[in-house]
């Protein structure tokens, strides 16, 4: 079994729920907390999961879905209230999950009291808790910051005759983090949340909150943009040096990790993720924090974002292990609520392969709700979108509504997700008759059945959960393969049991593909995409079928 020397953050598997669209208990078409309490067995029991990071569900006058918090230490009546928060972390631990709330410092909704407060008048105490500026002489705004939404980062304030900053909506002001009031207000955030029993936190948005202070403009973007992120339009135009990840930030973050830390002194660990961009390994690894006081895990979006060929993910694999600072953890990430559905990006046939890859590499994995049932993107007619960036910038198609589509459980009207004859806040997929956990649970060729046991394989293996990962160059090996062993400690002293040295074979291409395996190398296949393996003892040869992946344990020694 895995070994428990390590914290649950490292040898667990995190799985994202988004809470309007995971179950609606109360059957207005939105899902809630008490919907995600019904769900914990199939979490905890049936899929095997190790903790569910729960989007915001804290009052918001929705404007970004919860990305807007008009309150910190509440829960939106959409969603339900404290009391039941309380009995779902409750249940949630009683069955071995931990709970990671969403925790958004970098802004707040303009409804919150701070900002109508501050918006209030210029002397008031709370108008530094913002970003606020004078016009330029011809009446524009103080820089030529972006936001991420659509438009200048600035909005004007007629009654107060300044302008206020907004990384994304104009109903989304940046909290100004320089303001020690605010870092403090911030903390206690933290401690409201740790007070009542979560596990960690997913810090939103978190490059946001140290920028230059002198607020000087961005220089215009060279490039044009490549292939990591999904092209933003007039955001895009201008390089990130001056609105986010100022040097100051790393002072700020482990501010915030101090205060998890206090909370461990009672014997359980806290997890501090955050979601930064950062495509350059070596700025990524500097989250980690020098003393390795700063996140546990700054989120690595590299899945989600290369090609999908076998070098340039194997390259990045290879990198990112490299630029880990000593003993920091690595992690994956394979959907979340803001990216087209893997299923979507890559491909029905492919996404069984990235759910192996996720499943096996060296690292914390995060899961997305339904990707475990190969849930693609959901088209929403124009009418009944809802995302306000789909909406503000027209044409670019980068509304995620898709993606949040509700979760199906079954195949009948609304997919289990709300009562039929209620509309969800999203369409339902078209594709329920196939794609539902009640159909799939039951077939052994399944997407669910292949996570359930990509999930077990991975708990019961030391050497995919907390094993070494080295990756590897085998004579005659081809091009669209990507092969890696995983480790166990011991494994040096190889008693020939399986799960403490592992083979991860990976076809990334449509046609099948042969692997020349090392002489007198003997492999016992242990679980393939396509569920169907032969399980005998292979000597010489492995051969992969089209977009195939296979575990592998190694009965003899490798090169
Ligand atoms: C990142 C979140 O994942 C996204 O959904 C949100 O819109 C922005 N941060 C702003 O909070
Ligand atoms: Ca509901």
């Amino acid at each position: 079994m895995t070994s428990l020397s390590t914290p649950w953050w490292q040898h667990g598997v995190v799985y994202q729920v988004y809470p309007r669209s995971f179950r609606d208990a109360n059957g207005d078409g939105i899902g809630d907390l008490a919907g995600v309490l019904e769900k914990l067995d199939y979490l905890a029991t049936i899929l095997g999961v190790d903790a569910i990071w729960l989007s915001p569900f804290y009052p918001s006058p929705m404007a970004d879905f919860g990305y807007d918090v008009s309150d910190y230490v509440g829960v939106d009546p959409i969603f339900g209230d404290l009391a039941t928060f309380d009995a779902l972390v409750a249940a949630a631990h009683a069955r071995g999950l931990k709970i990671i709330v969403d925790y958004v410092p970098s802004h707040t909704s303009d409804r919150h009291a701070w900002f109508q407060t501050s918006r209030a008048s210029r002397g008031n105490p709370y108008r530094d808790w913002y970003v606020w500026r004078d016009p330029r002489p011809d009446g524009s705004p103080p820089n030529n910051w972006a936001a991420t939404f659509g438009g200048s980062a600035w909005e004007w304030d007629a009654p107060t005759g300044q302008y206020y900053l907004h990384s994304y909506l104009p109903e989304q002001p940046d909290l100004n983090w320089r303001n020690p009031a605010v870092r403090a207000a911030m903390a206690d955030v933290l401690r409201f949340w740790l007070d009542r029993g979560v596990d960690g936190f997913r810090m939103d948005a978190l490059g946001r909150i140290m920028k230059d202070p002198l607020l000087r403009d961005n220089p215009p973007n060279p490039e044009t943009v490549g292939h990591f992120h999904k092209e933003l339009g007039e955001y895009d135009r201008q390089l990130h040096l001056n609105d986010q990840r100022h040097p100051d930030i790393h002072r700020a973050i482990r501010e915030l990790r101090a205060v998890l830390d206090l909370y461990e002194a009672d014997g359980r660990p806290r997890l501090a993720i955050g979601e930064i961009h950062i495509y350059d390994l070596a700025e990524l690894g500097s989250y980690y924090g020098g003393a390795l006081d700063e996140l546990h895990l700054p989120f690595n979006f590299g899945l989600l974002k290369l090609l999908w060929a076998a070098r340039a993910i194997r390259e990045h694999v290879d990198a990112y292990e490299a630029a880990l600072p000593p003993g920091a953890w690595p992690n994956y990430v394979l959907g979340n609520h803001d990216e087209a559905r893997i299923a979507t990006r890559l491909g029905p046939e492919n996404a069984p392969l990235a759910m192996l890859l996720l499943l096996t590499l060296r690292g914390t994995p995060t899961l997305y709700y339904g990707d475990e049932l190969g849930m693609e993107d959901v088209p929403v007619p124009p009418e009944r979108r809802q995302d306000p960036w789909g909406k503000r910038v027209p044409g670019l198609n980068l509304g995620r509504d898709p993606e949040r589509a509700p979760m199906p459980w079954s195949p009948v009207p609304n997919a289990g997700f709300c009562p039929p004859g209620v509309e969800p806040w999203l369409p339902i997929t078209s594709n329920l008759a196939r794609v539902n956990v009640q159909s799939q649970l039951d077939d052994p060729r399944s997407r669910l059945t292949l996570t359930r046991r990509l999930l077990a394989l991975r708990k019961s293996s030391p050497a995919l959960s907390t094993g070494s990962y080295r990756s590897v160059d085998w004579p005659g090996a081809s091009d669209a393969c990507y092969l890696f062993l995983r480790e166990a400690g011991d494994a040096a002293a190889n008693d020939g049991g399986v799960g403490k040295r592992l083979l991860v074979a990976l076809n990334f291409s449509d046609a099948s593909q042969r692997v020349t395996l090392p002489d007198g190398l003997r492999a016992r296949p242990l679980l393939s995409t396509r569920l169907d393996h032969d399980q005998s003892d292979i000597l010489g040869t492995l051969d992969l079928r089209p977009a195939e992946g296979l575990v592998l344990a190694l009965l003899e020694p490798a090169t």
